[in-house]
């Protein structure tokens, strides 16, 4: 197969909130950006999140970003770095006024300042009452943003290629990274991307559970290219489960629902999170809200035939806010619960939702991982943001909200960071004579294996053995067998075939190259999780049920190589303000 070569300044991986947002810093600058997407763009994840952004704009109340910062700080168990959580939350402010000029349509106040509702783990005063800091358009917040990014980007010339899968990083022998190979979907044709800074913003790999508030396309391909090339994934055992997925579908019913006045309430009809959390009972943040909602079905007071699901109860809000607030909420509530939750609670379980973990990076979006001369060491020409990246924010549990935040605030930094690295760095250079073969090898595969399972029988086992063995709680023994399962449906995964290859469509191509992907991130996930031996936000065990900082205040790096794990310190220092200390964590 001939290999063709394109050369640009920046190729960008992935065209969701943060990828937009750095592409359009990038051509602004004048530098010729290409943006690889598996879907158009805004089909991208970004378009499905819905309560809205983070910022301490007060618009409402009394805000300021210390308290944000607090907030984050706690949310993440103190496993966040607090440089980054500095830094995120004091451009917070900034990167939403940006948005608003750029023409977002923010809901609006009757003063016609930004629409803000309150979102879990959110306070005023450091955790004493809760703030509106969500910044939303109705309950279509990321579809609002992610269609003003894309338009913006038309504007400023971004070269997009529609429905191009990334395959693998071109990394040289001095392990700098050059750019990437990718496949475009119709054709099957390989192409070589060269570039002289590569940046990823593929978000997140929530289909490696099967049950998952996740686009089919969340299938972890930046961390898969990674891992394959080299780069530990950092805290991949924090897997977030938002507490209300819509039972039996997953599909996402935002926690603005419950920041507008709505509420859980278990079999007896008791409304039960003020037992769990006494200040902030259904506003606190998510790990504690799904350990709640788990806790009551566990205890024999779940809903329904089964016991096994909670109701959200809304109707109480009225019609106006329902119209107005929550409008896509209805449409999902009557499409895949069939009920109308102005009149009936919707039924609700924590879904997977959120990956805390990453490609590891600095706040200026630089890949930091072992390299040249040290264990810690920005890797030159790459950078990753938004989900796929681990900076770390959000530490053993992110806060809601903070997510559209992160994809902005560290999308314009890794664009400012790329745009003053490259004048330092004027020249391409030149690829490895064999930038193409590993993923030719990997195509090759499906066009000579006759022999073996489908893509969709080891998928199908991969995320069964992911929502077994790694759930919202984790259990010692659950835990040792899911390490071992995995690695077996990971060798599966390498004798699959695609079945009736005559009339094979690419799509089925995408599909096992995603399983690759996926199968790096859930055996990240897995070996992580069962090495832990804490409970740290999301990560709650079963037998050691208590935050352990002695041994444990550290982040986790895992090696795909050799399944290896290593850790590294926390980040506790921030940029300009004084740390916030260790403390027990009470909602
Ligand atoms: O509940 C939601 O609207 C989700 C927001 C988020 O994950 O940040």
């Amino acid at each position: 197969m001939t290999v063709t070569k394109r050369t640009f300044d920046v190729v960008v991986v992935g065209a969701g909130g943060a990828g937009m947002r750095a592409a359009l810093a990038l051509s602004e600058a004048g530098l010729k950006v290409a943006v690889l997407s598996k879907v158009f763009p805004t089909r991208s994840h970004t378009v499905a999140a819905q309560g809205g952004i983070a910022a301490s704009l007060g618009n409402i109340n009394e805000d300021n970003w210390h308290w944000h910062m607090y907030d984050t700080v706690k949310g993440s168990d103190y496993l966040g770095d607090q440089d980054a959580i500095e830094y995120m939350c004091r451009n917070a402010a900034e990167v939403v006024y940006e948005l608003e000029h750029y023409g977002m349509p923010f809901d609006r106040l009757d003063n016609g300042k930004i629409y803000q509702r309150p979102f879990g783990g959110h306070m005023q005063d450091y955790g004493k009452t809760t703030v509106p800091r969500a910044c939303a358009a109705a309950d279509r917040t990321g579809h609002a943003l992610l269609h003003t990014l894309y338009q913006q980007n038309v504007k400023a010339n971004t070269n997009f290629f529609v429905e191009w899968m990334a395959l693998d990083l071109i990394r040289d022998e001095d392990g700098d990274v050059l750019g990437v190979t990718a496949m475009e979907i119709e054709t099957g044709e390989v192409m070589m991307l060269q570039a002289r800074a590569t940046l990823f913003a593929t978000g997140g790999a929530g289909r490696i559970f099967a049950a998952s508030t996740n686009a089919f396309i969340n299938t972890g391909d930046g961390l898969g290219m990674a891992a394959r090339a080299g780069i530990p994934l950092e805290d991949m055992e924090f897997f977030q489960f938002h507490p209300t997925g819509v039972h039996g579908a997953g599909v996402l019913i935002t926690e603005g629902v419950r920041g507008e006045g709505g509420y859980l309430v278990n079999k007896d009809g008791e409304r039960f999170m003020p037992r769990y959390a006494p200040n902030a009972k259904d506003l606190a943040s998510r790990d504690v809200v799904s350990r709640a909602m788990a806790t009551e079905i566990k205890e024999g007071r779940g809903c329904g035939p089964n016991a096994d699901h909670v109701l959200l109860k809304l109707d109480h809000l009225g019609e106006d806010v329902i119209k107005h607030r929550l409008p896509g909420i209805r449409e999902i509530a009557l499409k895949f619960a069939h009920v109308d939750p102005a009149r009936e609670p919707i039924p609700v379980v924590p879904t997977a939702h959120y990956m805390m973990g990453g490609i590891p990076t600095n706040h200026y979006g630089q890949v930091v991982a072992p390299y040249k001369t040290g264990p810690e060491e920005v890797v030159q020409g790459f950078y990753a943001v938004g989900e796929c990246a681990c900076v770390s924010v959000h530490g053993a549990n992110r806060l809601g909200c903070n997510s559209l935040l992160d994809l902005i605030v560290f999308g314009r930094a890794a664009a400012r960071q790329i745009i003053e690295d490259l004048q330092r760095n004027p020249h391409h250079k030149p690829l490895p004579a064999d930038a193409a073969e590993r993923p030719l090898a990997r195509l090759a595969r499906f066009d000579t294996q006759m022999e073996g399972e489908s893509v969709s029988e080891v998928g199908a086992a991969m995320r069964k053995v992911m929502q077994t063995h790694c759930g919202v709680f984790r259990f010692p023994d659950l835990l040792a067998e899911g390490v071992k399962q995995i690695q077996a449906v990971a060798a599966r995964a390498k004798n699959t075939v695609i079945k009736d290859n005559s009339k094979v469509f690419n799509t089925a191509r995408v599909e096992a190259l995603e399983l690759d992907n996926l199968i790096e991130v859930a055996q990240a996930t897995m070996n992580a999780a069962a090495a832990r031996e804490e409970s740290r936000g999301a990560h709650a065990r079963e037998d050691f049920p208590d935050r352990d900082d002695n041994k444990w205040l550290k982040h986790s790096l895992y090696f795909s190589k050799d399944r290896r794990l290593d850790y590294k310190p926390v980040r506790l220092k921030p940029l300009t303000v004084e740390s916030f200390p260790l403390k027990a964590r009470v909602y």
